[in-house]
């Protein structure tokens, strides 16, 4: 049900950053494909059955992308960039069948969720398979370090989500506080991704590849919820309208309610069915407020692009400055 258009859109400024990554990254982009398949298959029929269609319903791969490039060009050991490529994705996989759990999602990459299909019992669990076969697959790179970058963002993730439900139904949360859920739920495991690259790649400049990610990382996640509210669903793969139905508030929203009193005076727990979720969606663009929540990623995106290091590369800087506009640009 992923709409041909969002897809096709994303599906080339993919495929530009690809290019611009230079003639490997294809090959090592179908090596980590076949370590994800690889990896979700087993387990037993069950977890196996869910793993692999999790896996099999795609995604973007830009974490992955984002490992590859940081590394920025060929480098001795293809294969532990591969496995770290394939770590990230299998976490990012994992916190989004957790995340369909908690947000209660039925849809996702154009699907049924393992939640919507399995139930909650078999989202747990295909989950902490993904996470669990993820760090198996880092520890054979031999490299504490890596595992340290793995962890933390891990960490951060259950702590941006913990975050989140706390934050449930409160339409009060500041500009701040919402900023700081991006920055766990999301912006760690990109952070994480290109402290990989270059760790596996042992190249310098590990620091101001973190803050790029962070950057554009918060700029991922502010553009996800300006999606949420403007769908449409043909192109998101996502039903419009999740975040409020599951009380989650984001920038869109808080800005929207400075603008319009009507908006301010809802109260979230109200918003019950998918169709008000929809109405609510449709008052919240009619504020302008999507603008300006896409002027805050935009900023993210201008920062993110400065702080590149002037060391690099250019096929380098310029396959990263496509990832960081990519993030602005997207459908899905
Ligand atoms: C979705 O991430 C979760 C967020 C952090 C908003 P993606 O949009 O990268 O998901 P896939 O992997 O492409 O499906
Ligand atoms: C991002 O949060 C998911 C994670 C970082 C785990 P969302 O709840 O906004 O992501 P979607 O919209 O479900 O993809
Ligand atoms: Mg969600
Ligand atoms: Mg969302």
């Amino acid at each position: 049900m992923t709409g041909a258009s969002g897809e096709a859109s994303t599906a080339a400024s993919i495929a530009a950053i690809v290019r611009a990554g230079g003639e490997h990254v294809p090959e090592l982009l179908g090596a980590v494909e076949e370590m994800l398949r690889e990896v979700a298959a087993g387990h037993g029929e069950e977890l196996g059955r869910h793993a692999g269609s999790t896996i099999s319903a795609g995604g973007k791969r830009l974490r992955p992308l984002l490992v590859l490039l940081s590394a920025g060009g060929r480098t001795d050991d293809e294969r532990a960039l591969v496995r770290a490529a394939a770590a990230v994705e299998l976490i990012h996989s994992a916190t989004l069948v957790h995340d369909d759990v908690l947000d209660m999602a039925p849809l996702r990459r154009g699907r049924p969720t393992v939640f919507a299909e399995g139930g909650r019992a078999a989202a747990t669990q295909t989950g902490d398979l993904l996470f669990a076969r993820a760090f198996a697959l880092l520890a054979a790179n031999g490299d504490g370090e890596q595992v340290r970058a793995l962890s933390d963002a891990s960490t951060a993730l259950a702590r941006g989500e913990l975050l989140q439900r706390a934050d449930a139904w409160d339409a009060s949360i500041s500009r701040e506080r919402y900023l700081l859920r991006c920055e766990l739920k999301t912006a760690a495991l990109f952070q994480a991704s290109c402290e990989l690259g270059a760790l596996a790649a042992g190249i310098d400049g590990r620091d101001a590849l973190r803050e790029f990610a962070r950057r554009i990382g918060l700029a991922f996640q502010v553009l996800d919820d300006i999606l949420d509210v403007s769908g449409p669903a043909e192109r998101t793969g996502k039903h419009r309208g999740t975040d409020l139905l599951d009380g989650t508030v984001t920038l869109p929203f808080i800005l929207a309610r400075r603008r319009d009193p009507g908006l301010e005076a809802i109260e979230p727990r109200s918003i019950k069915t998918p169709e008000q979720a929809e109405e609510i969606c449709d008052r919240i663009a009619a504020t302008g407020a999507l603008d300006e929540a896409r002027e805050t990623a935009l900023e993210q995106v201008a920062a993110a692009k400065a702080v590149l290091p002037r060391t690099l590369a250019d096929r380098q800087r310029e396959a990263l400055e496509l990832v960081a506009d990519s993030v602005v640009a997207r459908y899905s």
